[in-house]
């Protein structure tokens, strides 16, 4: 079923129609309660959705094509167990990670609350031998250098966490990311850690991603080289769905902390995948990261759409995407914690609404998962903000921030947020050529120095940066991610996509190492390419 073909739909584009012209600076002025109106909060999260260019009667509209996509009833689905990733004959379950009310999910008429409870047991009970020194290094110190290795869902998701949330780190604590199978990566960071306190994390859902076996493989040779082959079940354990092949690798079962192949990747943070963020910010505020995924998990499930952050904030989305034809979403924290934010919802958003077929498998002729991109302010505003103010292009911006710093440094703070509020309020009303007439500006440059406004942002806040407003935030983007994919009608929970390119470096890796110069089966643009890396050896 195409989403383009549905009455709600054809409402919409007929409404784009009139609507198109309109400006913010209108909206504002012929509603003086729009700012009340668009604003709207739950679980810790506040969003003003006011400088974004729709009103009441298109948010109606985007609702009721959301009901005829029958969002409520797939949401429900998924809370439920029900198999809803289709191409893999998998439930999507990351909510029931969370779950912190316990109440039961089924899966195959198998309640799922035990094995998590029993897992995440296992994973504090680990967390804390390691801080309390029980568990030792080979050597018999403590470990305190945690390497992750791994790439993807299994990486970016801890990487981006424990990095927001380092002024909650345990004292001693360090944490590693390896994940890139370049093997700069590995040794910058083996380079800065001491193989007696250090222990590795081989993170990874199936087991068989090659740049985390690589890297897994290299870090078992330095460890083993500098403290004996029976160093490994001390310092190594993994985190995976596959315990076979986690065996097989040479990790003992009671090293393995499993989860399931309910939980996509890009969803695994909640699971043991986020053992190291466990490690390094602790128990207690691990649950309440937890906690604040699961009151967002609670109020996508039970708030009516209309009042529903996630759902509101993925149809805004399809508004400008499908509509305004906007082709990227710009994501600005101005919190530097959340510098890797935006490259974990790079993963988050285009893995799983990058999509062209329906998910009955039909080709899509209409726009899909957007472009996901962004940096910290205020560093974007010296960088690219130019283009987001006075370009060709429409990019609609979050704009994300907290209102108490994490750290005191209260008149700092303040200048951020100067930034934060005025940069949207450039792009809303701009500036026009009459003012800069009126004040003198030379009339040779007043083209340039116009901003036309009417550029659209969001502003999502919480009142401070803490693992359970984190929590919220990332589950808000989730479901969000799931609003949309219910409209786009794509499958959001499987990645075909990214099959191919390994076939083919599994079919190129041989001629490239082994200096077989057999190379008949392969494409004649790649042969070039091979041809310059192999003469430049
Ligand atoms: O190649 C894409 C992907 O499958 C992601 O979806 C996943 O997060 C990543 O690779 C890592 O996979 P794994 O955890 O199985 O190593």
């Amino acid at each position: 079923m195409k989403t383009t073909s549905l009455p709600t739909w054809k409402e919409l584009a007929k409404a784009y129609e009139s609507f198109q012209t309109k400006t913010l600076k209108e909206l504002f002025l012929s509603n003086p309660s729009r700012s009340n109106e668009l604003t709207k909060e739950a679980a810790g999260i506040y969003i003003d959705f006011s400088r974004n260019l729709w009103d009441s009667s298109i948010i109606e509209k985007l609702i009721a094509l959301a009901k005829e996509m029958k969002l409520e009833e797939k949401r429900d689905a998924m809370f439920s167990g029900e198999k809803i990733n289709k191409t893999e004959d998998r439930a999507v379950l990351h909510v029931a990670l969370r779950n912190r009310s316990n109440t039961p999910i089924y899966v195959d008429g198998k309640d799922v609350m035990p094995q998590i409870n029993e897992v995440l047991d296992r994973l504090f009970r680990f967390t804390k031998s390691i801080h309390n020194g029980e568990w030792k290094g080979k050597t018999g110190k403590k470990l305190t250098t945690i390497v992750n290795i791994g790439i993807g869902g299994s990486d970016l998701g801890p990487h981006m966490v424990t990095y927001a949330l380092q002024e909650y780190k345990q004292e001693g604590m360090e944490c590693k990311f390896v994940s890139n199978v370049d093997p700069n990566h590995i040794t910058m960071v083996l380079r800065e850690c001491d193989p007696e306190t250090t222990l590795f994390l081989i993170a990874s859902k199936t087991f068989t991603t090659q740049e985390t076996m690589a890297n897994a493989a290299i870090a078992k040779t330095w460890l083993t080289a500098k403290l004996g082959s029976d160093a490994v079940s001390s310092h190594f354990v993994a985190l995976s769905s596959n315990i076979e092949k986690a065996c097989t690798f040479g990790i003992t079962k009671e090293n393995i902390f499993p989860f399931w192949n309910w939980v996509g990747g890009r969803y695994s943070l909640t699971s043991a995948i986020g053992l190291s963020i466990l490690l390094y910010i602790g128990e207690t505020n691990f649950k309440e990261l937890l906690t604040g995924f699961h009151e967002m998990d609670q109020h996508f499930k039970t708030a009516p759409l209309e009042e529903n952050l996630p759902v509101l904030l993925g149809l805004l989305g399809v508004w400008y995407n499908n509509f305004y034809q906007a082709t990227s979403v710009a994501i600005l924290p101005y919190d530097q914690h959340l510098a890797y934010f935006p490259a974990y919802l790079q993963q988050g958003d285009m893995e799983s609404n990058g999509k062209s077929v329906t998910q009955e498998g039909e080709a899509i002729d209409y726009q899909t998962g957007p472009i996901i991109w962004g940096e910290p302010g205020t560093n974007g505003q010296h960088a690219f903000y130019q283009l987001i103010h006075q370009g060709t292009k429409m990019i609609p911006c979050d704009f994300i921030a907290f209102a108490k710093p994490c750290v005191p440094l209260e008149e700092q703070h303040a200048m951020l947020w100067a930034n934060f509020i005025a940069q949207q309020e450039a792009l809303a009303f701009g500036r026009n050529a009459s003012y800069l007439q009126e004040k003198g500006v030379d009339p040779a440059l007043i083209p340039y120095k116009t901003f036309s406004g009417n550029r659209p942002s969001t502003a999502i806040l919480a009142k401070q940066l803490t693992p359970r407003s984190l929590g919220s935030l990332i589950a808000l983007y989730e479901h969000k991610i799931f609003t949309q994919g219910i409209i786009w009608n794509v499958c959001s929970f499987d990645q075909w996509g990214v099959e191919l390119g390994k076939e083919l470096a599994s079919k190129i890796l041989p001629v490239l190492s082994s200096n077989v110069k057999e190379l008949n089966n392969i494409e004649k643009s790649s042969a070039t390419l091979i041809n310059y890396f192999l003469t430049n050896q």
